[in-house]
């Protein structure tokens, strides 16, 4: 058996998948960026493991900077031989504008050029597992749209634009994945969960008591997750998205190849990968 890779599972919905793909038996490493709550969500792995020797250590990395993607990926070749899943979770919801250690747009630097890179360097490993890939996309991609002219939003800069593109980023990804790679892929969307992905905005500090009568529990933002990642990989899914265990409704942007081409082509230029697959 080989790992399962969930980055961002230090918390909210990657942690809970992390919890239950455990308890069923899955070899999962988690990465996050806080050391001290990775140790706390590898305690309750720990506590429901079948065999506590299966889990492995967790791996703190910032995936803002590509230099810390690279590292990531360097210590999962290094230490495991065979990656049958790779879960690209990790990401932020910027309040205000902000760049990455790079001089990229905080929102497209977490939430697409890391994965971008990862699966990048990640996927001739992942192919020689007959592995998969999936990725926690949301319904907020309706609210995205690319303006290469202005790929950084230096201009006119709101949270939901950098949000809404870089989850729309996660599924032409996805897309350009499963038609060009020969990678089993697929993404999701979670429902409106009860996490820490708002953490930075002023507006749900005074929500957050009332949140747990709308939003579900990050255990059921991860079912779809789990459920994917329980599927057998090898042919790809037959949908690209899904809500609820159920294929989902793409907005027409989410659906166009030739965006999905000019992003793929712009990533691997930003990211500096070189080629696909990585060597
Ligand atoms: N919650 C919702 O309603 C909802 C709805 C639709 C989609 N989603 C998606 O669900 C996924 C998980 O989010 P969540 O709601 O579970 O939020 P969360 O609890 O805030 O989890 C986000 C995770 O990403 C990690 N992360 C953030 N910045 C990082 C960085 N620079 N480097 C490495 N890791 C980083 C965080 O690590 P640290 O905590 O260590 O910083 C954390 O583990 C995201 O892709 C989000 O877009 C959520």
């Amino acid at each position: 058996m080989g790992i399962s890779v969930i980055t961002g599972a230090s918390s909210g919905i990657g942690a809970a998948a992390a919890v239950e793909l455990t308890r069923r038996g899955r070899s999962v490493l988690i990465t996050g960026r806080s050391p001290q709550k990775l140790r706390a969500v590898h305690e309750k792995m720990l506590s429901v493991a079948q065999q506590q020797s299966a889990v492995p250590s967790p791996i703190a990395a910032d995936l803002a900077s590509l230099g810390g993607v690279r590292e990531l990926a360097d210590r999962i070749l290094d230490g495991f031989p065979q990656v049958d899943l790779l879960v690209n979770n990790a990401a932020v919801q910027p309040s205000r504008r902000q760049e990455s250690p790079d001089g990229f747009e905080l929102g497209l630097a977490v939430n697409h050029l890391a994965p971008f890179l990862l699966t990048n360097l990640l996927a001739r490993r992942i192919l020689s597992s007959s592995g998969q890939v999936i990725t926690t996309a949301s319904s907020s991609h309706t609210k995205g749209r690319f303006d290469f002219a202005d790929l950084q939003l230096q201009r006119g800069w709101t949270g939901s634009l950098s949000y809404g593109r870089s989850k729309l980023a996660n599924i032409l990804f996805t897309r350009s994945l499963r038609d060009s790679t020969g990678l089993a892929a697929s993404c999701f969307h979670p429902g409106a969960i009860r996490t820490d992905i708002n953490r930075d905005s002023p507006f749900v500090r005074i929500a957050k008591p009332f949140e747990r009568f709308v939003l579900g529990t990050p255990e059921k933002g991860a079912d779809t997750m789990v459920w994917l990642a329980e599927r057998a990989s090898g042919p790809t899914p037959e949908a690209l998205y899904y809500a609820d265990r159920e294929p989902a409704e793409i907005s027409d942007l989410g659906r166009d190849p030739e965006l999905a081409a000019r992003l793929w082509a712009v990533s691997m230029e930003l990211t500096g990968a070189g080629e696909w697959p990585a060597s």
